[in-house]
């Protein structure tokens, strides 16, 4: 994994150029910055970019997502990480608040867990920080006034939004579905329920690899640009009962249930790329009495016989598809690198003063936008 973590950082073209900078401006001495977000090879990358400026980084992961050698690099090279990987919820919590304890001077955070344990017990000084996702942006908007501090939300980048939920979750997910089940997808009819920007990467990329796509969309308007960009938007009936290959990128819970099995033909493949595993509710489908046995094929993929004869296989139990199954790399490293060029931005400009009070839970400054593409055009 070590060999990993170095080809990951070296691949993060902007990361290493910001570091070097970072070498000489310092943006981050005397700060200490507590951050609780997946640690992973590319969230190594970003945190010892944070070390190169000057920070004290301490950190913990998220729930069910830390991987141990991630952790002894970081370990190795002066990052102070809490706790390691777990999936217990309230292990997880400890791990935030000990984050905490170090009264950190910024916090990068992921879905809002570090902000929100702040406002329980703050303390002087928070200069403010960044958050990663829509989730955190959702739930920290209605704390604004409690919060008080510049807070940068990640996610509402543009670049971000195209470069990695569009075209980098578009490209993974299909190469998931590539690696997991090795089965070719020219001719393929498949479904792809959501068109938002995750959704319309995935469709794409079915398409450009020979598949007939349909999508289904509850949002007319994008329904409607799913058609002006040449995707087929049948009823819903319709679209799963000639599918061979179902994805689902949509954010929702319950967006493929056991009410649809009558319409699955026999083979067809479920697999999810958004956030949470209830997108297809596989606890209801396995326990369906159409059901006749849930078998672990192989790495990745389950299938679920009917007593009628008719096979659903399952990718990766319904956890998003990128992420889960045997060799997950997750989205493209340059997708990645952008992200985190803007986190590290972000900060630096929250370190520097260059924005204000007012900038509570706010998108990612247009100048810092316009920094990192330029940066990224220049290399490339
Ligand atoms: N796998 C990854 O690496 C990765 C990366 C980024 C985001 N995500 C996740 O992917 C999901 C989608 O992200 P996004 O940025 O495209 O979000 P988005 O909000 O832009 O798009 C989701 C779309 O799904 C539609 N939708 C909701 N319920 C539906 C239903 N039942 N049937 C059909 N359409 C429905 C919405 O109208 C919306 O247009 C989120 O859960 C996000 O967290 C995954």
């Amino acid at each position: 994994m070590s060999s990993r973590i170095e080809w990951v950082r070296e691949s993060c073209g902007l990361l290493r150029s910001i570091a070097e900078q970072y070498d000489v401006t310092r943006p981050f001495a005397g700060l200490t910055i507590g951050t609780g977000i997946h640690l992973e090879p590319k969230t190594v990358a970003l945190l010892l970019t944070l070390r190169r400026g000057g920070a004290r980084v301490v950190s913990t992961g998220n729930l069910n997502s830390t991987q141990q050698d991630a952790v002894d690099y970081l370990r190795e090279h002066g990052v102070d990480v809490v706790g390691g990987p777990t999936a217990d919820e309230r292990e997880h919590d400890r791990h935030l608040r000990t984050v905490l304890e170090a009264r950190p001077d910024m916090l990068l955070d992921n879905g809002g867990d570090l902000f929100v344990r702040y406002l329980e017990q703050p303390y002087p000084g928070l200069l403010g920080g960044t958050e990663e996702t829509t989730s955190g942006r959702a739930r920290l908007r209605p704390l604004r006034e409690q919060l008080g501090v510049p807070i940068l939300v990640i996610n509402d980048s543009p670049i971000k939004q195209f470069a990695e939920n569009k075209h980098a979750v578009g490209q993974s997910v299909f190469e998931s579905f590539m690696r997991i089940t090795n089965r070719a997808t020219n001719g393929r009819r498949v479904t792809v329920f959501g068109y938002g920007a995750c959704g319309k990467g995935v469709a794409a990329n079915f398409r450009n690899a020979g598949s007939l796509v349909s999508v289904i969309e509850t949002d007319p308007v994008l329904r409607l640009e799913a058609n002006f960009d040449g995707f087929a938007v049948p009823d819903r009936e319709v679209a799963l009962a000639m599918a061979d290959v179902v994805v689902t990128v949509t954010g929702a819970r319950d967006v493929v249930t056991a009410q649809d099995l009558h319409l699955l033909h026999d083979d067809v493949v479920l697999l999810n790329g958004g956030h949470f595993p209830a997108e297809i509710a596989v606890g209801g489908i396995c326990a369906d009495e159409r059901v006749k046995s849930v078998t672990d094929i192989t790495d990745g993929i389950t299938t679920i016989r009917l007593h009628d004869g008719r096979r659903i296989h399952l990718l990766t139990d319904g956890h998003m598809v990128n992420l889960a199954g045997p060799r997950p790399l997750g989205n493209s490293i340059e997708s990645m690198d952008i992200g985190f060029a803007l986190q590290a931005r972000c900060l630096e400009a929250v370190a520097g003063g260059r924005v204000g009070a007012e900038s509570v839970v706010v998108p990612v400054p247009r100048f810092i936008d316009e920094a990192v593409s330029e940066a990224y055009l220049a290399m490339a």
